[in-house]
Order: structure tokens, then sequence, then C-alpha cells
């Protein structure tokens, strides 16, 4: 790969973690110009840009080298590192550091008449999630035989569209759930946004810059504790 003197960070294009992920980076004194697409974001006060996407596509476009370091939930990075175990690979990113915002968690959740004892009530149901690496190894800790429905989104109606008689997604305020006449039953994994990056370590001036990040990000992370 050819050497590089600018660090590019993967932060997630709309959604709950930029926000919070913009203000982290601003109070480490970083500024950005906006491109007029707002896809990539030019660092201003020092050689940081920015790339703007889809949070499931971070761990990817860092094992790639495309990006150096993203903002994601664990979740997302979780679901992708049992994948490439699965697969019989290693996996090419790392969690470098955890952020303290975008705390959520992985439920099962049924439809709200639906009796609940334990995780045997799940046995011979299909569960639908966006999350089948992270639900098929809980389901096998737990000695449950389900079947695995995989949707890539809008997983709360598919009990309502009698594609599945449970579900495993994402949890915050439970205002989707209750919204889908459905109750959250157990926790499956618990997440919040990280910094992810190269399970290898950095090359050329990228080396001082992610340092130079990772000092900063630690002060602001430390006075917020
Ligand atoms: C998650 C999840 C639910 C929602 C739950 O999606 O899939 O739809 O949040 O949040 P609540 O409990 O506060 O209602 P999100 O939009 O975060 O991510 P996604 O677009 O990547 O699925
Ligand atoms: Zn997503
Ligand atoms: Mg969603």
């Amino acid at each position: 790969m050819k050497p590089r003197d600018r660090l590019r960070i993967a932060t997630q294009k709309s959604g709950r973690l930029s926000q919070p992920g913009r203000e982290l980076l601003t109070r480490s004194g970083l500024s950005f110009r906006e491109s007029r697409d707002r896809l990539f974001c030019f660092g201003e006060t020092l050689p940081i840009d920015l790339l703007l996407v889809r949070d499931d596509d971070i761990p990817g476009l860092i094992a790639e080298g495309t990006c150096d370091l993203g903002f994601v939930g664990r979740n997302v990075l979780e679901e992708l590192r049992l994948g490439e175990l699965r697969a019989g690979r290693v996996p090419a990113f790392a969690e470098l550091r955890a952020l303290g915002f975008g705390q959520c968690r992985l439920s099962i959740a049924l439809p709200q008449e639906q009796a609940w004892n334990g995780p045997q009530t799940l046995a011979g149901l299909r569960i639908a999630t966006s999350y089948p690496n992270l639900l098929a190894d809980w389901l096998e800790k737990n000695g449950v035989e389900a079947e695995v429905v995989t949707l890539s989104g809008s997983v709360e109606i598919a009990p309502r569209l009698g594609k599945a008689e449970a579900i495993c997604d994402l949890v915050s305020s439970g205002a989707t759930l209750a919204a889908n006449q459905l109750r959250e039953v157990a926790v499956i994994f618990e997440s919040e946004a990280v910094l992810v990056g190269p399970s290898t370590a950095f090359v050329d001036e990228r080396i001082a810059l992610a340092d130079l990040l990772l000092r900063r990000l630690d002060g602001v992370l430390k006075v917020r504790d």
C-alpha cells in the first residue's frame, strides 16, 4: 500500500453515533471542511480527514486499509469478528477504545402476549435478526436449536409479517419494541460506541498522527468520567 501522510477516520453518515462522534472530535481539537457531497470532510487543524459511511461497512474499510480508524458500535464490530473467526480468518481490525456514548443492547424480544420461560422458549422458533453470528453464538452457548432468519433491516416487523416468531435486535430506549408490541426478554450483548483500528501497527506518518489523536481522545474521555 502507498504511504500516506494523512489519517482517515470512518464515521457513521447518519444515525445515532454520527453526532456524538463529531462532538468528540471537535472536543479533541479537530475541525473539518465539509465537501459538497458531505461524504468526505477535510481536516483543517490536523491532517486527519473524515469519511462518512454506513456503520456496517466500517470494520471492512479498516481491514482493507481504506480507512485507518473508525467509530462504530461494538455490536457491529463483534458481529463481523465472529464472522471472520467462523470463516477461519484472523480479524484485521480491533477495538482500541470504548468511547462512552451510544450505549445500547442486543436483545431477544417476543410478541407481548407470548410467555417467556428462559432460552428454551425459543427452541424450534424462527428468530429474525441483523446479527446472525452474535445470535448463533448465544443460541449455541445456551443449547437452543432455533432457526436464524437474517434480515438487513426492519427486523421489528418480522413477527407481524409471519417471517419469524421472535426477534433479536438492538434496543436503546425501547420505543421501537413498544411500537411493535414486542417485549424484551433477554439481553445477549451490551454495546456502546468504540474506536476501531487495524490489528497491526500503523506505518509511515500515520504512526505519529494516530498517537496524537489517541492521546487527545484519552484526555477528553478522562475529563468526562
Ligand atoms: C436500532 C434498532 C432499532 C432501534 C431501537 O436501529 O434496529 O430499530 O435502533 O432503538 P430504540 O430502542 O431507542 O427504539 P438503529 O437505527 O440504531 O441502527 P441501524 O439503522 O443500523 O439498524
Ligand atoms: Zn447499521
Ligand atoms: Mg434499525
